[in-house]
């Protein structure tokens, strides 16, 4: 991805996260560097100042003052850095990012029914008016890479962190659609960095760390980015726990919660609905792609005959290719928990509980329930690996 003595222009390069990575950039690869951040470089906070002082020791460290979602002045200082280097741009590392601490002691304030508009854009400038900016950049430079510094958060979203989670989506959203242009675009959704950085001093890491969340030391977070580099895969987290409670329902095989893209699938003649969107559901995480995959009879089209996005959307958002009834006694019984735990009016035999809002905690009543009707126990786990009415109760052997 990076040449030695290749160019980056480092976004948020002089924050908590930003120094670490410059450092290893330079002293490791000796990468010639363009750092932005919006502080005049003469008004730098010291830790920055020693920073940028010391960068500039190692190799060809260049910082300068400008809005990252201002795209004029970002095409104005890579075009002057480029031409210094007499090389063109390698690779945009996009760091810069509004810290999270104000909200640390008013969460409540920061859900997104909450939130103001004012946090909100504060959020979404450095992030989202970001990618654009960049995305102006890549447009005259098609073999430039680009990597994004997302969080657990744009996924998970995050009591308290609505307009952050958002911002952060947004950014594995840019990803996603510079990679489907056949570009290197990478967005590194990381958990926390322990050390400077803006999840410095957190009250909440120890309630993060129970989520599943790890704290990750500046070291093993530089071997972590090189190891993410190398694999190029889309969209990764880092520093999730996919064993932990809480963090299973957003990653259960076929149904990943936090997708925003929708794959609707028509299984051939003959062929197993389940097993056919567990294999497209794997295919696509396997590439990065967090997506919500659903089965469906068939694919509506427009009369263009191109797919109609709204009609495939109503179809499977209501259950894909329509309602399947139940079969037998012990389908009928996991389906009427489901619909009494999970608050619907109907659940067919192959739609996914976490389609229809089964979250962590409804997961355990739904296993609870199902224990209790049965007589015999249903865990949690058995839940994500077989989501389906269908599937369930395959695996339920216990007399009804
Ligand atoms: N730290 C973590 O544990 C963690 C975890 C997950 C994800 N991340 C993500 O990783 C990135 C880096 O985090 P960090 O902890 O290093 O943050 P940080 O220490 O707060 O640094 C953020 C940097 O972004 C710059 N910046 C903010 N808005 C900007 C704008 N509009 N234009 C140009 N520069 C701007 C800031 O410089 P100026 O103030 O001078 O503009 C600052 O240098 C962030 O995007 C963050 O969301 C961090």
């Amino acid at each position: 991805m990076l040449p030695r003595g290749g160019t980056v222009l480092v976004t948020g390069g002089l924050g908590g996260l930003g120094r670490t990575v410059a450092e290893h950039l330079v002293a490791a690869h000796g990468a010639r560097l363009l750092i932005v951040g919006r502080t005049p470089a003469s008004q730098l906070p010291d830790g920055s100042r020693e920073a940028l002082e010391i960068l500039a020791t190692v190799g060809e460290v260049r910082y300068r003052a400008a809005d990252v979602a201002d795209p004029d002045a970002l095409a104005r200082e890579v075009t002057e850095a480029e031409r210094a280097w007499g090389r063109g741009l390698d690779l945009v590392l996009h760091l810069a990012g509004t810290p999270v601490a104000p909200q640390w002691e008013r969460l409540s304030e920061h859900e997104l029914r909450t939130e103001s508009a004012g946090w909100l854009s504060r959020m979404l400038r450095p992030k989202a008016g970001g990618c654009a900016a960049v995305d102006r950049l890549l447009a005259a430079r098609p073999g430039t890479a680009v990597v994004l510094f997302s969080s657990v958060n744009g996924l998970f979203g995050g009591t308290g962190f609505g307009a952050y989670a958002a911002a952060n989506a947004v950014l594995d959203g840019w990803a996603q659609r510079w990679a489907a242009t056949g570009r290197r675009a990478q967005s590194l959704a990381w958990s926390m960095w322990d050390g400077p950085g803006m999840n410095q001093g957190s009250p909440l890491v120890a309630a993060a760390r129970h989520r599943g969340l790890a704290l990750i030391d500046p070291a093993r977070g530089t071997v972590a980015l090189l190891g993410a580099l190398h694999a190029g895969v889309v969209h990764l987290l880092i520093g999730a726990d996919p064993e932990n409670e809480q963090i299973k329902p957003f990653l259960a095989a076929d149904q990943l919660r936090g997708g925003t893209i929708a794959v609707a699938v028509v299984p051939g003649p003959g062929e197993d609905p389940q097993r056919v969107r567990s294999a497209v559901a794997a295919r696509l995480a396997g590439e990065g792609i967090f997506a919500r995959v659903a089965v469906t009879s068939r694919i509506e089209r427009d009369r263009s005959g191109a797919p109609d996005a709204a009609a495939v959307l109503a179809a499977i958002g209501s259950g894909g290719g329509g309602y399947t009834a139940p079969e037998g006694p012990v389908e009928e019984l996991v389906a009427g928990a489901a619909v009494d735990v999970l608050a619907v009016p109907r659940i067919g035999r192959e739609d996914s509980f976490f389609s229809l809002g089964c979250d962590s905690v409804r997961a355990l009543q739904l296993a609870e329930a199902l224990s209790e009707r049965l007589g015999a126990r249903v865990t949690v786990g058995s839940l994500y690996e077989s989501p389906t009415v269908r599937a369930l109760a395959a695996t339920i052997a216990a007399p009804v």
